[in-house]
This record gives structure tokens, C-alpha cells and sequence, in this order.
């Protein structure tokens, strides 16, 4: 991939990086960072260490999207928002590119036919002026079923929707639609993003099993705090989700 198209942003992706192959692009930008301009984009052929969320390995191969983008001059408020937001900006452009409405599964799993066709993977590095952020993206476009024999829940947009959507133009759309949203928190906060998130969000309105201090629980999840936490209702009071899963009874194969 010589360069990602579709490419409309002022900030994001305009120093852009290809490998053929590399250990993780997530991994990369959290070692090279502090070289590298903000904004700068990295895509991977194929990750022999790509990383999941976790601690989980994510497999990777030239019929998907592995992208890493680089922030700077995170706000630590900023920071705990940006999975939510990047899952905002993915669905976005995906849903435009597939045609269908692409649902997240909190806090930023993209699904189609509830089945995970994204994740994203968030991290940080570096302390006080030479922190940075950055964000991964790893979609599932081309891959045929057989790809999925191991991976139960997991689908392409090819399998799902039908249509060939190229890396490099995921690449492009989804750097565009997450600059769009980054410029939209920051002029008017997380409101507006919050009720589209809701929208979405395929947890809201169902029984959740989450993993809390005092151990695994079951309740349901009504609604999005106001930074991006799930809020569930379980026996043993309201609790307000940040870290971890939130499995929802029927999808994946919770039962
Ligand atoms: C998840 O759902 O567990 C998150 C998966 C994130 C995978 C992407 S691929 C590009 C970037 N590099 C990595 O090593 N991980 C992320």
C-alpha cells in the first residue's frame, strides 16, 4: 500500500507509514512515538504480534485493516474518552462503506450481524509532556468464512455485507471520520456523541455480565454515563462499568 485513500483530514494520518510486515503497528507507535509528528498513521500488511484487548493476541492478515494512529498532547480527560470516541469514528465510516448500520458492543467492539468484524485497542506511553496516545483498529474486510473456522464470532465485512472494501480505503475513512469526531468533542463535549453511542450500543437494554472488585455480575445495562462508562442495574446495586467486558446474554455465545 503505497497511501490510504479516501483521506480527508487536517491532522490524522498525514505522515503515513506501510510495513509489509511488523510485530504490532500499536507497538510500534508506543516505541517510536515520541520521534514521530502527531497524527502520524501506521498500517501493516500483516502483524506477527498484533495485540488485542486484554491481553488477548489479534490475528491479522493482508485481507484486513491493522492501523495505529499517534496522539499528542493527550488531556488526561481526553485520553480515558478515546476508545469510545475512535469506536464512534470506525463505526461511522464502516457503516458507510458496507451500506449497513454497524452496531458497538461497549466499549468498542464493531459488530455486524452480531458478529465482530473491529476491535480497537487504546493505549498510552510516556508520563506528563511526553505522553502519548495511541489508537488501534483492526478490521476484518476481505477474509472468507474459511478464516473464521477457529474464531466462532468473528466475520469479515465481504462475509457479512458483500462488499470488497480495501484497507487502504478503511484506512482512509476511518482516519477521516475519527478526526470529525475528535473536532466534534472538543467544540461541544460528549452529549451529542454520548446519544449517538447509545444509538448503537448493543448492551444497552439487555442483561450484561460484567466483571466488577467483588467479582462477576449480572445485571442490565440502561444507559452510557457521561464519560463513556456502561451503567448497569444488577441485584446488588448500580454500578458504572470502565474497565473490561461487558458480555451480553445471546451474543458470542453467552447463553
Ligand atoms: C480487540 O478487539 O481485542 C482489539 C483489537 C485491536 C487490533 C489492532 S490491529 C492494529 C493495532 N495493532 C495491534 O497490535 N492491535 C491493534
Amino acid at each position: 500500500m503505497e497511501q490510504l485513500e479516501q483521506l480527508a483530514t487536517k491532522r490524522l494520518g498525514r505522515t503515513f507509514l506501510y510495513f509489509a510486515s511488523i510485530h504490532s503497528t500499536n507497538t510500534y507507535l508506543k516505541e517510536q512515538g515520541a520521534q514521530l509528528p502527531d497524527g502520524t498513521a501506521v498500517v501493516a500488511g500483516h502483524q506477527y504480534a498484533g495485540r488485542g484487548r486484554q491481553g488477548k493476541a489479534w490475528q491479522s492478515s493482508e485481507e484486513a485493516l491493522a492501523l495505529s494512529v499517534l496522539l499528542k498532547g493527550v488531556p488526561p480527560y481526553l485520553m480515558q474518552m478515546l476508545p469510545i470516541l475512535f469506536g464512534i469514528g470506525a463505526r461511522r465510516a464502516l457503516s458507510l462503506l458496507c451500506g449497513r448500520e454497524i452496531l458497538l458492543k461497549w466499549p468498542n467492539d464493531l459488530l455486524l450481524g452480531e458478529k465482530k468484524i473491529a476491535g480497537i485497542l487504546c493505549e498510552s506511553a510516556g508520563f506528563g509532556e511526553d505522553a502519548l496516545a495511541v489508537c488501534g483498529i483492526g478490521v476484518n474486510l476481505l477474509q472468507e468464512p474459511s478464516f473464521f473456522a477457529e474464531l466462532p464470532y468473528g466475520s469479515s465485512l465481504w462475509v457479512e455485507c458483500g462488499v470488497r472494501v480495501s484497507p487502504a480505503v478503511a484506512g482512509g475513512a476511518i482516519l477521516t471520520a475519527f478526526e470529525q469526531v475528535l473536532e466534534e468533542f472538543a467544540a461541544g463535549g460528549f452529549s451529542p456523541l454520548r446519544e449517538e453511542y447509545a444509538a448503537c450500543c448493543i448492551n444497552l437494554g439487555r442483561e450484561v455480565r460484567v466483571v466488577t472488585p467483588a467479582g462477576e455480575q449480572t445485571g442490565f445495562a440502561y444507559g452510557i454515563g457521561e464519560d463513556g462508562c456502561l451503567l448497569v442495574k444488577a441485584p446488588a446495586g448500580e454500578l458504572a462499568i470502565r474497565s473490561g467486558e461487558a458480555s451480553v446474554r445471546g451474543v458470542y455465545g453467552y447463553v
